[in-house]
């Protein structure tokens, strides 16, 4: 018996500190997608703290299904069925996302399924709205980066479901790179977004921070060295010297976690398009893709470089539903589905 195709999807995304609700069809399109930030909630922690994060998804999880539909137009009885992140990420914050949708998934009588958070982030450039969709003729296979705040990793995607890594950080990821370094400078939370805004205007050649594992073709990446050099420079400032060279010292931070990103991404594109004698594709994604030097240098170098290069708008790449209700559908309607027993965990066990 052939099933019937998935056409609309309920998406839930709490894998870490964002609670995120999406409605999405099986083409891409976002029918409605509506987040709640915990940021002023953890920002006098410098960090977030994990049980505060769980237990505002438990806050703001229903009212945002609510209001999905609301925005959407649609009731239960057009949703085809519920799909939820199940791994990687913080357990509470998981937890409560898939109890939730496991809940409404049998209440409102509708397949489920567990999607990896990962997999969402590469899939995330196939969705589509009134003002974003992708160019025409981009499709499998490309070379994604996927930088956000826990991830630093070159990709190579086949298809959905087919994904090799190239290379991956050692140590930090370069968006705790970001977050630790404002830290360090005293801006506050999250720090990615506010070295950003601090290096606009700031000269990136001001201060040289190290480039680590630079050999040709080596695509790990490292950021231990760069962080332990930044905190190293803010030490020798006393607090009035800081406050004049902040822009200098954010932009050239900002400098050489870029420069390496793009070195590896330009290698690992040569290595894997070139070597296979296809046509150059790239995408960029997770939170890290917000970054405002990093979106312009890299736009410039698929230019140069002749790359059909796809970075989706900020709201698809840090943390949102409507990437997992894309890589949920897919699934779904290649036949997939989770049961009642569906578990979360901390670790990736399929995207790595
Ligand atoms: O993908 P994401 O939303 O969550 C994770 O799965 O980690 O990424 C969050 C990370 C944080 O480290 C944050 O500082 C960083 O993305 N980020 C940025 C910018 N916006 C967010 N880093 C640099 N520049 C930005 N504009
Ligand atoms: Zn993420």
């Amino acid at each position: 018996m052939k099933l019937r195709a998935i056409e609309k999807i309920l998406a839930i995304e709490t894998s870490c500190d964002d609670t995120s609700v999406a409605i999405v069809r099986k083409d891409g399109w976002v029918d409605s997608l509506v987040s709640a930030s915990q940021d002023k909630d953890h920002e006098i922690f410098g960090g977030i703290v994990p049980e505060i994060a769980s237990r505002n998804h438990i806050h703001h999880l229903l009212p945002l299904v609510e209001i999905a539909f609301e925005k959407a137009k649609l009731t239960w009885n057009d949703i085809d069925a519920v799909c939820v992140t199940v791994e990687p990420g913080l357990m509470g914050s998981l937890l409560v996302g898939a109890v939730t949708a496991k809940t409404l998934a049998i209440a409102k009588e509708k397949p489920l399924l567990g999607v990896n958070h990962l997999e969402g982030h590469l899939l995330a450039p196939f969705l589509r709205d009134a003002t974003y969709s992708p160019p025409e003729n981009f499709n499998y296979p490309f070379v994604a980066l996927a930088v956000s705040g826990g991830h630093t990793s070159l990709y190579w995607v086949e298809g959905l479901g087919k994904y090799k890594v190239l290379g991956h950080t050692i140590d930090d990821a370069a968006g705790e790179a970001f977050d630790k370094f404002a830290k360090v400078l005293g801006l506050g939370f999250p720090g990615g977004v506010l070295i950003d805004k601090h290096a606009s205007g700031g000269d990136p050649t001001a201060f040289s921070f190290p480039r680590s594992l630079m050999q040709k073709g080596n695509l790990q990446f490292s950021f231990s060295g760069l962080k332990a050099s930044g905190q190293r420079e803010v030490e020798k400032f006393s607090k009035t010297e800081l406050k004049k060279d902040l822009k200098n010292i954010c932009a050239s931070y900002q400098e050489a976690i870029v420069d390496t990103l793009l070195t590896k991404l330009d290698w690992a594109v040569k290595q894997e398009c070139d070597g296979r004698q296809i046509s150059r594709k790239a995408i960029i994604t997770g939170g890290v893709s917000a970054n405002s030097r990093l979106r312009a240098k890299a736009e410039e170098w698929a230019k140069t470089h002749n790359v059909q290069l796809v970075i989706p708008p900020i709201r698809y790449c840090t943390d949102n539903a409507a990437m997992i209700g894309y890589a949920g559908i897919q699934r779904m309607n290649q036949g997939e589905k989770s049961d009642a027993g569906m578990g979360v965990s901390a670790s990736s066990t399929i995207v790595v």
